[in-house]
């Protein structure tokens, strides 16, 4: 008898801030016609409630109990907390320091594991974040881990922070970057990692369409036999 879950197809998209995972990740889901899932947004929702309860990101006790209560909803293109759109508030600069810390901790990783693969196991998902091919879906069908040089990332990770009309120097966005990425590769739960069978794509060079249609090709090769999928 046909199994429904095997038709659940996941492609996971891992790597450091500014890789451009959200941009590709996004366009592939409309492409594909799957549900696009941003994990780091709901980190950065946990962590948007701990600031505003003033609850100490380094209290692992308080924050697993903040992440198991956090009703996180995620909707194309927004983000609810407990009800609340925050798909705004979620970015500011403190509130993606905050993210990374709280990320440290194993029971608020186990909170947004379990979310993340209840999500996965409802519908195909391009899912993006820094564990997504190494813990969340380990027999994930499309595993890519997308970089590209730190300066190139924090270039981009500026034009959008400028967009947004946050007004933060080139320096300032480029240390806290480095120390994000720094404590999110050398946590002891769920570092960034290159899942062993990921495909690398360095997008230092290429524009959006190209690392999409690079993608797209590993996605037909993996599960379409090569058809195209729409
Ligand atoms: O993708 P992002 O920059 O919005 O993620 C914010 C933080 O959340 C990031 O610094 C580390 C953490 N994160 C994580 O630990 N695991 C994920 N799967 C996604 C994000």
């Amino acid at each position: 008898m046909a199994n429904p879950k095997q038709k659940r197809v996941v492609v996971a998209i891992d790597g450091p801030a500014g890789a451009g995972k959200s941009t590709i990740a996004k366009r592939l889901a409309d492409r594909l016609g799957f549900t696009y899932i941003d994990t780091g947004a709901m980190y950065r929702a946990v962590a948007l409630w701990a600031l505003r309860r003033n609850v100490d990101p380094a209290d692992s006790h308080r924050m697993e109990q903040l992440a198991l209560a956090a009703e996180i909803e995620l909707s194309p293109g927004h983000i609810q907390l407990n009800g609340e759109d925050v798909t705004e508030a979620i970015r500011r600069p403190e509130v993606s320091s905050g993210a990374s810390k709280v990320a440290v901790i194993p029971g608020v990783r186990r909170a947004m594991v379990a979310k993340q693969r209840a999500i996965g196991e409802r519908a195909s998902v391009v899912m993006e974040g820094r564990d997504i091919g190494t813990v969340v879906f380990p027999d994930a069908q499309v595993k890519v881990f997308l970089d590209a040089d730190a300066a190139e990332r924090v270039r981009r990770r500026l034009l959008e922070a400028r967009a947004a009309g946050q007004e933060i120097s080139r320096e300032g966005l480029a240390a806290q970057m480095k120390e994000r990425d720094e404590r999110d590769s050398t946590r002891a739960d769920a570092p960034l990692a290159q899942a062993p069978d990921a495909v690398y794509l360095d997008s230092t060079r290429l524009g959006i369409e190209e690392v999409e249609e690079a993608i797209l090709k590993i996605v037909r090769a993996r599960v379409t036999n090569g058809k195209e999928l729409n």
